[in-house]
């Protein structure tokens, strides 16, 4: 056994299949298989889902121990999203966690997914010497596939949700979005490419404005739906013509939406540290006005590298790290939780 702290993560919440190791919190190797069986559905099947992170996932962790030059006998602890995620994609990351560690007498470290995601900002790549980290308290938007909240960080483990969408998830209204504009799943990353050459003023889309930190994005979809149905009456080529236009304008409405919570959020807490998380903080539009937001409000803005931004194992490793280094969990198997909620972890 190795005198550092070297953890085996394992992330299986959606679709992609991931290992990672991290020794001291740096990343020595983060390995994602994706799942290209969804494009065709438009959507993440979760039967398919969880069939494919069974055939992925001995490979993806024997690949991760290889990249980081570790063997079986150096590992300290294996770390798991227990949720929140689909119950069948989390139960073989889960299972074969707790086999795992089992079968090598170390502790197995339960992880939640959303707490993860901010935990990313934390993971030290292995060829970056320095390292600018958020300090506590910071504030972060989280907002990927299945999620969108505002969270306070106090702590590693002290975090509160201040508010989060009602409805569909920022990345759910992009998906939804491109599905209508026929783009392939998922289509967060086509429109943002197509943002680039369209104009964002070009369609006035509704960007919600819910009570307190709450967001909600369904309303654009519909409202996205309805401006088509009324175009393709009148020009069957209107989102061939247009679609560069209608990315960059949806674009702009959840961005808005975004950026509006976040500045009152810094303006009402006057923390003065923003941190993006999750999928869609690979976004170009949103990490520019993310960081536009931090230079008008003086305050300084954390955005990860886009491999930290959607999901990936090497975030699981850094909060099981932090775990294991304050001795903050109890080694034993726990089911998956598929609404794991951020609060009370
Ligand atoms: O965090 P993540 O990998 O998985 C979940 O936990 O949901 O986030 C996936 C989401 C998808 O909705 C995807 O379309 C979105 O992140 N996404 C993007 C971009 N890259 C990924 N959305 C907008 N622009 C992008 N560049
Ligand atoms: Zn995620």
């Amino acid at each position: 056994m190795s005198n550092k702290a070297t953890i085996l993560a394992i992330e299986s919440s959606c679709d992609d299949t991931s290992a990672a190791v991290i020794q001291d919190g740096v990343e020595l190797s983060n390995v994602v298989a994706g799942q290209k069986v969804h494009t065709e559905f438009g959507g993440v099947v979760p039967e398919l889902a969880s069939r494919a992170h069974q055939k992925n996932i001995v490979p993806v962790v024997d690949t991760a121990l290889k990249r980081a030059g570790i063997s079986h006998g150096q590992l300290n602890a294996v770390g798991y999203t227990r949720g929140p995620g689909l119950l069948g994609s989390l139960m073989v990351g889960a299972s074969f966690a707790g086999g795992y560690a089992a079968s090598l007498n170390i502790p197995v470290i339960e992880v939640n997914h959303m707490q993860a995601h901010i935990l990313a900002h934390f993971i030290k790549p292995a060829n970056q010497k320095k390292h600018l980290l958020p300090e506590f308290p910071f504030l972060c938007l989280t907002v990927s596939g299945g999620h969108t909240q505002m969270v306070r960080v106090d702590d590693y483990f002290k975090m509160t949700v201040l508010g989060e969408t009602r409805d569909d998830a920022a990345g759910e209204a992009f998906d939804k979005v491109a599905k209508l504009l026929h783009l392939p799943y998922p289509g967060g990353p086509f429109i943002d490419r197509l943002a680039g050459e369209g104009n964002p003023k070009a369609f006035d889309f509704p960007a919600s404005n819910m009570p307190d930190y709450d967001f909600s994005f369904s309303g654009l979809k519909t409202s996205v739906l309805y401006k088509l149905q009324a175009e393709l009456k009148k020009n069957p080529d209107f989102i061939q013509n247009r679609k560069a236009d209608l990315a960059a304008s949806v674009q702009y409405a959840i961005i808005k939406a975004l950026i509006r919570k976040l500045k009152k959020a810094v303006k009402e807490t006057g923390i003065k540290q923003i941190a993006l998380a999750g999928g869609v903080s690979a976004n170009s539009g949103l990490r520019k006005a993310v960081e536009d937001l931090a230079r008008e409000q003086n305050a300084a803005a954390f955005i990860p590298p886009l491999a930290y931004c959607t999901d990936n194992a090497a975030m699981i490793g850094i909060t099981a790290y932090f775990k294991f280094i304050t001795k903050n969990y109890d080694g034993v198997y726990k089911a998956p939780t598929p609404n794991y909620r951020l609060t009370g972890v």
